[in-house]
Parts: C-alpha cells; structure tokens; sequence
C-alpha cells in the first residue's frame, strides 16, 4: 500500500511529465488566425516534433537547411502544403536565396518536392542548353516571363528552362547557382494551356509522409485510447499503439474508429491494423491512395 504523499507525488510526476511531455499528438493552436493541423508542430507542447514549422507574427514558417519560406497553404487530406518561393533581388534576376544556393530540404525529414509543381528556371547558363531541361525558345519559362504578370528583370536574361519535376523521394533541391541558373520560380498544378494572367500565384509544393504513432517515453505520454509499447528503431522509446479495436488515423492525429465497421464489432485489433498499414505503406501508392485502399478492404 503506498502512503497518501507518496500517490501524491505519483501524480505529481505524472503531471510534470505531461507538462513537460513533447510527444503529445495533441493540435497545435492557431497561428494567428491560421489553423495548424495535425501533424505540424509549432510548439514542442504539439504535434509531432518530426513536422516543425515555425509560426513568426501570425505567419507559418517552413524551415529548409538553409532559409526559410512562408506557408501559403496547408492541405492535410492529400499532405500537402505549399509555400512562397524566393522572390527576386532588387532589380536582378537572381533569387534571395541565392547565396544558399536555393531551395534544400533536410532529407532526414519526411517530406519532398511533388511532382505538381512546374518550376521555371531563369536566367541561366548556356550549359543548361545541353540538359533535359526544356530551355526552347518557346519554352513556357518565355511565355511567362515575357508576361505582364512575369519577372520584369528576367527579360534581359536570355536563356531560361522549364521542367516538372519532384514527386520522388530524393526530389529535396531546387538549385540556384553560377554555372546553372541564378534565379527559379515554380507553379503548382499549372495549366500550360491558360494564358498567363490566369495563373495562380507562385508557389511551391511539398509533400509530407503520413505521421506514425506519436512517441513516447511512458503511458503517461499516450491518451486513454492507446498504449506505449516498444518500436522499431527508436531506442529507449515507445509508440502510442491504439488499442480497443481503434486505429491510428494519422491525418487527425488520434485513435479512431473504422467509418464502415463501428456497429458490428468485427474489426480486428490494433495489431492487424498495423500489420496491414505496414503492408500499403511500403508500396508505391501515394498516401492518400494507400489511406482509400486502407478503408476499402473493411467494406
Ligand atoms: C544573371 O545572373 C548574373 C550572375 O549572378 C547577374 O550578374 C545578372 O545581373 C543576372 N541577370 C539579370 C538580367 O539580372
Ligand atoms: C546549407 O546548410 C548546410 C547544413 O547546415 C551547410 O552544410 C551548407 O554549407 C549550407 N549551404 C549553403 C550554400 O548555405
Ligand atoms: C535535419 O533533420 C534531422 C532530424 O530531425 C536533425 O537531427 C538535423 O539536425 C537536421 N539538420 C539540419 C542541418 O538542420
Ligand atoms: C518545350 O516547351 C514548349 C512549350 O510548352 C513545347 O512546345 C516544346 O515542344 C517543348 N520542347 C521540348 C524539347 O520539350
Ligand atoms: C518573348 O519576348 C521576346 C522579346 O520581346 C521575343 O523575342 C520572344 O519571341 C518572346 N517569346 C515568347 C515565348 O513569347
Ligand atoms: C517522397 O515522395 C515519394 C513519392 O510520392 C513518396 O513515396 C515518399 O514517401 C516521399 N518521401 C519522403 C521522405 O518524403
Ligand atoms: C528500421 O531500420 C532499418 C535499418 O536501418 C530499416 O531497414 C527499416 O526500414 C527501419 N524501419 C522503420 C519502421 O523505420
Ligand atoms: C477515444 O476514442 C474515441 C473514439 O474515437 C473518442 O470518442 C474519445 O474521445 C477518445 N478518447 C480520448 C481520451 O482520446
């Protein structure tokens, strides 16, 4: 039997801990007026620390190895967010980023460059005529800039490239440099086929894996719908696993119930779900794919 003051202290601990405990999958507030959804931590108090992003004055940051870029939009349904890229120094045509050489995403964290994205590099070197870039006269980079809506600067510039590119998971750079091109734009889900003036703004897209189960260090870490248990390649660390016929909805970031499966009690444990997650997830579906599959398999 434990003394009163002792229990007290228990919850004491267990209270600090929760207080101090990083690893909650609880939504982070608003930034500004800005909605931060599950899996984006700004705090260390929120989300998942694998997703941080910064939220400076009400604006969402999106930190690379080297600068940063404001958020424009965050879409959690098909993990995907998009953000500005790097305007162009003062009448040049040389990106701000420059001097990082571009855009570089740190490749220990889950997320990279989609394939929706139409990214114009300009004022380029003549070796860029020898690359797989489309760097054509007619190239759709000369539509643009030639525009009203384009680089103004960028027109002295001769020799710019257009190219898709992304949607692998090595597609972590976008590269300004002297012996290739000073200065990039980029447009996501672009319409080659619409004038100009009817293109969205520039903007660039990322795509994020899907978050595993939040960390733990304890029990006291985990909600009442799931357990710590031990998980691969996290030394001295658990996972929250979901339990009571509850699945891990890693879009919402908690233990849910299967939409088709809540009245009749036939779903499996936690363990066939995560045996089946496992299965999808190894393979080439996109995210979103591999969550229609997921549920598709409990009609
Ligand atoms: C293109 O880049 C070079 C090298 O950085 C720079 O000196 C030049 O001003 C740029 N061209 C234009 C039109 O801005
Ligand atoms: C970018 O950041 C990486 C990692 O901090 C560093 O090694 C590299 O030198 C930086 N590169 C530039 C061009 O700033
Ligand atoms: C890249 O991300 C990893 C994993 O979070 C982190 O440990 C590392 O410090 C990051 N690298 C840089 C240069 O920021
Ligand atoms: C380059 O892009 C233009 C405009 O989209 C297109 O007409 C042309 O066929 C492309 N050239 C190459 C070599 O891909
Ligand atoms: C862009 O403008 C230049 C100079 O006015 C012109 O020579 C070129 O044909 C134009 N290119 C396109 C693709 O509109
Ligand atoms: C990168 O993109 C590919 C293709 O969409 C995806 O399968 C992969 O999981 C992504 N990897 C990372 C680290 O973001
Ligand atoms: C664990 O690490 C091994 C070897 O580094 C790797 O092959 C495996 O994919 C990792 N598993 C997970 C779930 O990250
Ligand atoms: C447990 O899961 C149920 C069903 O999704 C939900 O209604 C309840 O709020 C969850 N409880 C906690 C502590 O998260």
């Amino acid at each position: 039997m434990k003394p009163p003051q002792n229990r007290l202290l228990l919850t004491a601990f267990l209270l600090l801990r929760c207080a101090m405990c990083t690893f909650s999958a609880k939504n982070c507030p608003n930034c500004g007026t800005t909605p931060v959804p599950y899996p984006f931590s700004t705090a260390p108090t929120c989300g998942d620390p694998q997703y941080k992003i910064r939220c400076s004055s009400g604006t969402l940051l999106f930190d690379t190895l080297n600068s940063s870029y404001q958020i424009m939009s965050i879409n959690p349904s098909i993990q995907r967010l998009v953000i500005q890229p790097a305007s162009l120094l003062p009448n040049t045509c040389v990106t701000s980023d420059y001097i990082h050489e571009g855009i570089w995403l740190n490749e220990s964290l889950p997320f990279n460059i989609t394939s929706d994205n139409t990214i114009m590099f300009l004022n380029c070197t003549e070796s860029l005529l020898r690359s797989p870039l489309n760097c054509t006269s007619t190239s759709l980079c000369h539509v643009y800039v030639n525009s009203s809506k384009g680089e103004a600067p960028c027109r002295a510039a001769s020799i710019c490239c257009t190219v898709k590119v992304g949607g692998s998971s090595t597609a972590h750079r976008i590269r300004v440099r002297d012996t290739g091109c000073r200065a990039y734009t980029s447009f996501v889900d672009l319409d080659p086929v619409l004038p100009v003036d009817k293109w969205s703004d520039p903007g660039l897209a990322i795509e994020w894996v899907l978050p595993q189960e939040p960390v733990c260090g304890s029990q006291a870490d985990c909600d009442g719908n799931s357990t710590c248990g031990p998980a691969a390649n996290l030394s001295g660390a658990g996972r929250c696993y979901c339990t009571g016929g509850l699945h891990w909805d890693p879009i919402q970031g908690i233990c849910a119930r299967y939409a088709t499966c809540q009245n009749d009690g036939s779903c499996g444990g936690s363990r066939k779900t995560a045996l089946i997650a496992g299965t999808f997830s190894g393979q080439e579906f996109s995210p979103f794919n591999h969550l229609i599959s997921l549920f598709k398999m409990f009609d």
